[in-house]
């Protein structure tokens, strides 16, 4: 099984076996298009990075994968099951969850109670709207529920702040809390949409290290969208890179590292195709350090 399909066509039978897959997707916004024919396919328990320069197409992609966005051309499908037309909140039931680049967590809620949250959404969605009408009642969990999110908040290392108010944490702490809650509704597949953005050198290290326990311990995919190279490769099986709204290369971590059309799409110039023995490795894809956020994805 290619972890990244090399060439579908659109008569091709579906990949039962991947987590997600995108088929022959083009989105064109009035007369730019924003992706062109590109295909990505995502295997259960793996991390796929998907990177590529600004404007590339890579948020488009994730909006067509969410569900935000329905493309002009191609499918969507979600464990074998076709999803293109469907509604971002019945691609969270059939196991889709994602992390948002600005932060989603709510004021007066603590670190555990995030994660209950997600949890009760999964499994216990009468009682997740009657919890949160009496008040109070989110501390009564079962025995299940306690071991999943106790093992969640020791798997993202949150053991520390599991009782403090999610609002005060910094934003590397904080957004492990929205890894695990999103977690916690027992995904097959989590988007993570440049989880990277705004952190430190040692947050990013952290989250990195959290990610790779995620994928080890847990039956979930990752696809990470991502501005931080080094953090994709590091972490990926797989990468995926668009440039122009056009997948140009797919492959593992090295094959990307040595492909000529990457080096030339991330260097700009013919340099990189001629080989100068500059790598890509270390770099943004916006040319900026990796400690600032970039702030260019989704509103
Ligand atoms: N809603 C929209 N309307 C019009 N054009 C859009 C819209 N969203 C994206 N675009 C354009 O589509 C192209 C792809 O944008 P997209 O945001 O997907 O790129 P990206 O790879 O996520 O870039 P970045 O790294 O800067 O976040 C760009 O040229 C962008 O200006
Ligand atoms: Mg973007």
């Amino acid at each position: 099984m290619s972890a990244v399909t090399t060439t579908t066509t659109p008569g091709d039978a579906v990949d039962q076996t991947a987590a997600i897959e995108a088929r022959n997707i083009t989105v064109r916004f009035g007369g730019l298009v924003a992706l062109s024919d590109v295909s990505l396919s995502v295997p259960p328990a793996s991390i796929v990075g998907l990177v590529g320069p600004n404007g590339a197409g890579k948020t488009t992609l994730f909006g067509v994968l969410s569900g935000l966005l329905r493309p002009q051309e191609g499918e969507v499908f979600l464990g074998g099951r076709k999803v293109t037309g469907s509604a971002p909140s019945k691609r969270a039931r059939l196991g889709l969850a994602r992390t948002f680049q600005q932060l989603e967590l709510f004021m007066g809620l603590t670190v555990r109670e995030h994660i209950v949250l997600g949890y009760r959404i999964r499994h216990q969605r009468n009682r997740l709207w009657s919890d949160l009408i009496t008040a109070g009642a989110l501390h009564r969990s079962s025995t299940e529920e306690r071991e999943r999110v106790d093992h969640l908040i020791d798997l993202l290392g949150l053991a520390s702040v599991a009782d403090s108010g999610a609002s005060v944490l910094p934003l590397g702490t904080a957004r492990r809390v929205e890894v695990a809650r999103a977690l916690a509704t027992a995904p097959s597949i989590v988007l993570l949409d440049e989880p990277s953005s705004g952190l430190d050198g040692h947050e990013t290290a952290q989250l990195g290290a959290a990610l790779r326990s995620v994928a080890d311990e847990e039956k979930v995919s990752l696809l990470l969208v991502e501005h931080d190279v080094a953090m994709v490769l590091g972490l990926s099986s797989h990468v995926a890179v668009l440039d122009f709204g056009v997948r140009i290369a797919q492959g593992t971590p090295d094959e990307i590292r040595n492909d000529p059309a990457v080096r030339a799409a991330y260097l700009g110039d013919d340099e990189a195709v001629e080989g100068t023995g500059t790598t890509i490795e270390g770099s943004t894809t916006d040319g900026s350090t990796t400690t600032e956020g970039t702030g260019t994805d989704e509103a």
